[in-house]
């Protein structure tokens, strides 16, 4: 049987690619995605999701919702120059215009809601990007929320270095209150850090050849939006590739196997002048009864995920 799940999402480039991957798992039935701003404005995201469904024939799109248009408290950090001015490269427009979607309904707070109260324990929530939406979903009814079976979110750093300044990853960089208020709301939290998904790397020339070798139109689309967001780790990273962040979000959501992961209180700077957004855990100690507890990724089986998301992308 199927999981239900709900996708979150800022609809950048490794979003995308996340989301080709769960909507080509059949482990997975997508009962909603919802759109947060991140990566790029909050309407961008919504249509970048709403390009990448049309990449598939799919017999029937998941509602798309938009949600957040900044993060609770802050003004919008978003990250153009990783993903593009548009979020999918700068290439949405040769996809699919779009011109003239929307508006679309903006009510992904209620939606998030609605599906914890539908599903229950048989849901899981895919955060990918801030935790704008899941935060406001979870102050507006706590109870819909703690029915929920698993709230999986790519976001901190917590024995490696921030891609968003020193110390801190860009999810909860751009909402720590937000991220704050998950991570200790006491729901069934599994953390996806920078410490593991930067370990996994799609290579340029790997994705060219099995793209070429599928020749879809979903493969030729990936090779088109994927080229700055890999030109821009050529440049920082030293490397002509991307990392596969959210895709491994999806991953542990289709097979928790592939990582393993450690309990632990975890703590984010919200007042930091130098620390915003950073993850605090003490990996020292066993987890104190009397605090909250959340289950962060500390190692990856690469093996496991390529398989995972290469059958599954390519087919
Ligand atoms: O730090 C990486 C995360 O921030 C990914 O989810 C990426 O899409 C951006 O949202
Ligand atoms: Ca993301």
């Amino acid at each position: 049987m199927p999981r239900p799940v709900l996708i979150d999402t800022d609809a950048g480039v490794d979003d995308a690619l996340a989301l080709l991957f769960a909507l080509q798992s059949p482990e997975l039935s997508i009962k909603a995605i919802t759109t947060v701003a991140g990566n790029v404005g909050v309407h961008d995201c919504t249509l970048n999701v709403l390009t990448v469904l049309r990449l598939l024939d799919l017999p029937a799109s998941p509602e798309v919702t938009e949600g957040a248009r900044k993060p609770l408290r802050r003004s919008l950090f978003s990250a153009p120059e990783v993903h593009g001015t548009d979020g999918l490269g700068n290439v949405r427009r040769s996809l699919w215009g779009g011109r003239g979607e929307g508006p679309f309904r903006r009510d992904a707070v209620n939606v998030i809601i609605d599906r914890c109260l539908h599903f229950g324990r048989k849901l899981t929530i895919v955060a990918i990007g801030p935790l704008t939406n899941i935060a406001r979903a979870w102050n507006k009814n706590p109870g819909a929320l703690k029915r929920v079976g698993r709230i999986i979110t790519m976001g901190g750093a917590f024995r490696v270095p921030g891609n968003t300044g020193p110390v801190a990853e860009f999810n909860y960089y751009v909402d720590p209150e937000a991220a704050a208020i998950v991570l200790n709301s006491g729901l069934p939290v599994t953390v996806v850090p920078l410490d593991v998904t930067q370990e996994l790397v799609l290579m340029r020339t790997e994705l060219e050849v099995r793209a070429q070798r599928k020749s879809s139109r979903m493969a030729q689309a990936l090779v088109k939006f994927t080229k700055s967001y890999m030109q821009y780790h050529s440049a920082t990273e030293g490397f002509s590739g991307g990392y596969l962040h959210d895709p491994l979000a999806v991953a542990v959501a289709i097979d928790p196997a592939c990582v393993q992961t450690e309990r632990v209180h975890v703590d984010v700077e919200c007042a930091g002048r130098f620390t915003r957004g950073m993850t605090v855990a003490d990996f020292r100690r066993k987890p104190d009864r009397k605090r909250v507890s959340v289950d962060v990724a500390t190692t990856v089986d690469h093996n496991r995920f390529f398989k995972l998301f290469h059958g599954r992308l390519w087919g």
